[in-house]
């Protein structure tokens, strides 16, 4: 079983990477094979609607996006996180959401893989982002999972210096029974 987790954050090292590392040590624990991407770094050009990737079955800009969109296809469960900004996922994670179409024109689909949100933010925003989380999710026929109990949406994290998430016990538990809860959805889909 193979687990994915793609942090949606520019900054490197801060509380979006901690919060999914801690989701995937997790699900390494029980037995998932994980791996962590990052956006930052990376070069995401926005969706234009020229429908290159209608015909030509790529996207007309030869980024890193293809290079996600593989791992996310050879996964089982992937689990998305993002930072909030201005109330919503950072313009590389909506660039990257807007691409997806892409997958489609190659034939390819996600369906039936299991889904998770994170949003990390220091006061408001994480409705808007993890529902923009799920939403691609849940289009692209994901299983969506989340914690269940309170919070019902995704993984609602506040935090804002580099190590406040670290440094909140509370955080580090919801993010390893998310990490736990994605595993048993896979289990569960699969059937194994
Ligand atoms: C451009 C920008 C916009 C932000 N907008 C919001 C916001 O709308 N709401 C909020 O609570 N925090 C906002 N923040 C704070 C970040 O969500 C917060 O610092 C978060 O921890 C960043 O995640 P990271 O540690 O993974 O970088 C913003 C930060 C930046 C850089």
């Amino acid at each position: 079983m193979k687990i994915l987790g793609i942090s949606g954050s520019p900054r490197r090292g801060g509380n979006t990477d901690f919060v999914l590392e801690e989701v995937l040590r997790s699900a390494e624990a029980e037995g998932a094979d994980i791996e962590l991407i990052s956006i930052a770094g990376k070069t995401i050009y926005p969706c234009e609607a020229c429908e290159f990737c209608a015909e030509n079955k790529r996207c007309k800009h030869d980024d890193d996006v293809q290079g996600i969109y593989d791992k996310m296809l050879a996964a089982d469960g992937i689990v998305m996180g993002a930072p909030v900004y201005f109330g919503n996922v950072p313009s590389q994670v909506k660039a990257l959401i807007d691409r997806e179409r892409v997958i489609w024109r190659q034939g390819k689909s996600l369906e039936n893989k299991v889904g998770a949100s994170v949003a990390v933010a220091w006061k408001w925003g994480h409705f808007n982002t993890l529902a923009s989380l799920d939403g691609f999710m849940l289009t692209n026929k994901m299983m969506v999972v989340g914690l269940g109990g309170v919070p019902g949406l995704g993984l609602m994290v506040y935090a804002q210096k580099k190590d406040d998430a670290k440094n909140d016990e509370g955080t580090r538990e919801n993010a390893r029974n998310l990490g736990k809860r994605i595993v048993a959805a896979v289990k569960a889909v699969r059937k194994d």
